[in-house]
């Protein structure tokens, strides 16, 4: 809607976790060269922990478009199942064929017979977890019988968890001890620093652009966007992505500290007013604020 007014290719702060507008905060590319690290050398089992909307579900996006061909993926998102199902899923994801009556104990050999012949043609075997703190102990122990299977140097399986705080209390539990034994990379992604968040919003807008975005963010909007979002990646995007609606709906290409504040007022749901309408409604209150502060 705003793209061609502030000269953009598409919208820079789309939620999907879109690998071309992946960005490297140090944490992010720490945990994506650790990722890569633990599947190229055939560690075994890496886990990643981090706040909602911290970023993991990008970067497995971005892991796996880096590994390219070379490797076998199977990304399982759904994790609001039985461990049976989850097997199922798992050959599925490796379009392994299986009766609709297999029970966990053919689905497991169908998936190790799969395992050890792409290890003949020298491919590495992935199973990526999304959401992993919806798995219970039992899934996990399921899951712990596909990473024995190894040779004397290395694992056949490469099994990469990703998952919101809560699965860390999950995995405390005594009868996961074999599998966090296993463990050899683990990580919690943290929301962003300011200085992050700044540079990811000039990132995603150059990113977007066709050649040079005609918008600039006041240091003050910065401000209150850190203040708002925490640095959280999700709620930064839906917060410049309301900021550039207003910007535009107002004509202007220099988002300050009001914008923001409207566009916040403006996105949380009332559910007990009239909805929301970013295009329209009342000016808010002048705030007494000056925007000169650094610009993007
Ligand atoms: N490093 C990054 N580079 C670019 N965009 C990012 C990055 N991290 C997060 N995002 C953006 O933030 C949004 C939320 O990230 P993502 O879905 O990966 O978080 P998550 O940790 O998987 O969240 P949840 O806990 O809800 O599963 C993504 O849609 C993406 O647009
Ligand atoms: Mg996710």
């Amino acid at each position: 809607m705003y793209e061609t007014y502030y000269n953009l290719a598409c919208q820079p702060f789309a939620n999907t976790p879109n690998s071309r507008f992946f960005f490297e905060t140090d944490q992010h590319k720490e945990a994506l060269a650790k990722l890569e690290y633990t599947v190229r050398n055939r560690r075994g089992f890496a886990l990643i922990t981090g706040e909602i909307g911290s970023g993991k579900t990008t970067l497995t996006r971005t892991l796996i478009r880096r590994l390219g061909s070379e490797a076998r993926v199977a990304l399982i998102n759904n994790t609001r199942v039985t461990s049976a199902q989850l097997l199922r899923l798992i050959a599925g994801e490796f379009q392994i064929q299986v009766a609709a009556s297999a029970d966990k104990s053919v689905l497991l050999t169908a998936i190790r017979k799969f395992v050890e012949q792409q290890h003949s043609v020298g491919r590495t075997v992935v199973i990526i977890i999304d959401e992993g703190q919806c798995l219970s102990i039992d899934e996990f122990e399921e899951i712990r019988l596909l990473t024995n299977l190894e040779t004397e140097t290395e694992k056949l399986v490469q099994l990469l968890i990703l998952g919101q705080p809560e699965l860390r209390a999950t995995l405390k539990h005594a009868r996961l001890a074999p599998l966090i034994q296993r463990i050899v990379m683990y990580m919690h992604l943290m929301p962003m620093s300011f200085d992050d968040m700044t540079r990811y919003i000039a990132f995603r807008l150059v990113r977007a652009s066709k050649d040079k975005p005609n918008v600039d963010f006041s240091r003050n909007a910065l401000e209150v966007i850190y203040e708002y979002s925490k640095g959280v990646p999700r709620i930064v995007n839906l917060v410049c992505d309301n900021a550039l609606l207003v910007g535009y709906s107002n004509d202007t290409r220099l988002i300050d500290s009001k914008i923001i504040r409207r566009a916040i007022t403006q996105m949380l749901p009332n559910f007990d007013g009239v909805s929301t309408d970013l295009l329209g409604g009342e000016d808010e209150p002048a705030r007494q604020e000056l925007d000169d502060g650094r610009r993007i």
